[in-house]
């Protein structure tokens, strides 16, 4: 009944860890968990504000396809703002949430067959949006010893005939790293030569710990006219469940992406749009203030993971992930306990079930990401469950022959 595409869509383990960790919950087993994606703040009184006046006004009609122009507008005034990038309103895009922004993209640009570069660990929805619309995915390995920054030896390797797109995430989900300028200008040097869109997902940018967020289009007019930079409402306001997102650039691929979405969704909700528009073009202090909280819990967060034995976690420079290394636990014998024998720890899927079973503690195994030998943690909960957290996998490890 189902399609041929259906056998590659990986299902992911991150939702069985998810499953397990609610079937604990159900029990009444206390489990703290560092597997949320999004901002444990609530959407600033502003936004929601601006949200039941567009109700009470009446904004509950179909909207443009592509967005209203009040918030295409408010979009540019976030990007010549924040970014030094001049777009204009038809060069801008709203969706139902990035990751409908990058579909839409990848369905109007891929034709079967066509390779996307995606420099790895990468978010998961990449690769897989690249399958549903038979595109292949190439990952591309970063290393851990430069913090993940891009590695442009590497990226020119993997371009052939069949690349279209390279996808770049700064900062990214899951190492949290922030790509290095010098790399970014490689990247951009060889999209011009080799004739590559660029798809710059910047929906962390907020989260920028050391010095300015940074775009790839920022380099100059050949690099800006082809690349698509994507960004959020979900993280910087934490409007994770009001679903915006919107992308700038070439406005030939902009008007593509916006006659897919006329097809599939139409315009994103109108109430969250015009709520879109006070988060983009008010007053940005809240911004702040959440990414200075974030940078104290993430120092928290790497310091401790680091002072656990086997365990090993680079500084991120964004984002609200840490990625710890925790292949030094791997051969470590789990003892028997009513969920199962004793045996040796093996890959980030085993020491998750591991730290689920003997800590309490729900992390995300790195293998979905691209890479076994790392777990990812958000860091977006409370100092003290972090501590807490951490505590208890530093007595579970005590447990380890
Ligand atoms: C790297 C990255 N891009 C895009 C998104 C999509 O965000 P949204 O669809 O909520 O705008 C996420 C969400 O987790 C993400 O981590």
């Amino acid at each position: 009944m189902l399609a041929e595409r259906m056998k590659s869509l990986a299902p992911s383990s991150t939702l069985a860890v998810q499953a397990k960790a609610k079937e604990l919950r159900a029990r009444g087993v206390n489990v703290i968990s560092f597997g949320a994606g999004e901002p444990d703040f609530d959407t600033p009184e502003r936004i929601k504000q601006a949200a039941l006046q567009a109700m009470r006004e009446g904004q509950t009609k179909y909207t443009e396809v592509g967005g209203i122009p009040e918030l295409r507008a408010a979009v540019c005034t976030k990007f010549q703002r924040d970014n030094d990038l001049a777009y204009e309103p038809a060069d801008v895009l709203i969706s139902v949430g990035a990751k409908h922004t990058l579909f839409n993209l990848f369905t109007a640009v891929l034709d079967p067959g066509d390779q996307v570069v995606v420099p790895s660990p990468y978010w998961v929805s990449y690769p897989e949006q690249v399958k549903l619309v038979g595109g292949v995915p190439v990952p591309v390995v970063t290393d851990e010893a430069t913090g993940f920054d891009l590695d442009v030896d590497r990226l020119r390797a993997a371009v052939t005939p069949r690349t279209k797109i390279v996808v770049l995430n700064s900062p990214n989900n899951p190492t949290g790293a922030v790509f290095s300028r010098v790399a970014l200008e490689a990247v951009a040097t060889l999209a011009v030569e080799r004739d590559l869109l660029v798809v710059s997902d910047e929906c962390y940018e907020p989260m920028t710990y050391e010095g300015r967020h940074f775009s790839i289009a920022q380099l100059g007019p050949e690099i800006k006219a082809r690349t698509l930079v994507v960004n959020t409402c979900s993280k910087a306001y934490a409007m994770t469940g009001w679903r915006i997102g919107f992308a700038a650039g070439p406005r030939a691929l902009i008007r593509a992406m916006t006659d897919v979405q006329s097809q599939v969704t139409s315009n994103p909700s109108s109430i969250a749009q015009w709520a879109a528009v006070e988060a983009l073009a008010g007053p940005q202090d809240d911004v702040a203030k959440m990414a200075a909280e974030f940078d104290r819990r993430r120092r928290l967060i790497v310091g401790s993971l680091n002072a656990l034995p086997g365990v090993s976690c680079v500084m991120p420079g964004g984002a609200f992930y840490a990625f710890p290394n925790v292949s030094g636990l791997f051969g470590r014998r789990v003892p028997a306990s009513p969920d199962g024998p004793e045996h040796a720890l093996a890959g980030s899927a085993g020491v998750t079930e591991f730290l689920l079973t003997h800590a309490k503690v729900a992390v995300v195994p790195g293998v979905d990401f691209g890479s076994d030998a790392h777990v990812r943690m958000s860091y977006a909960t409370s100092t003290e469950l972090i501590r807490d957290g951490l505590d208890r996998m530093a007595s579970a490890l005590k447990l380890l022959g």
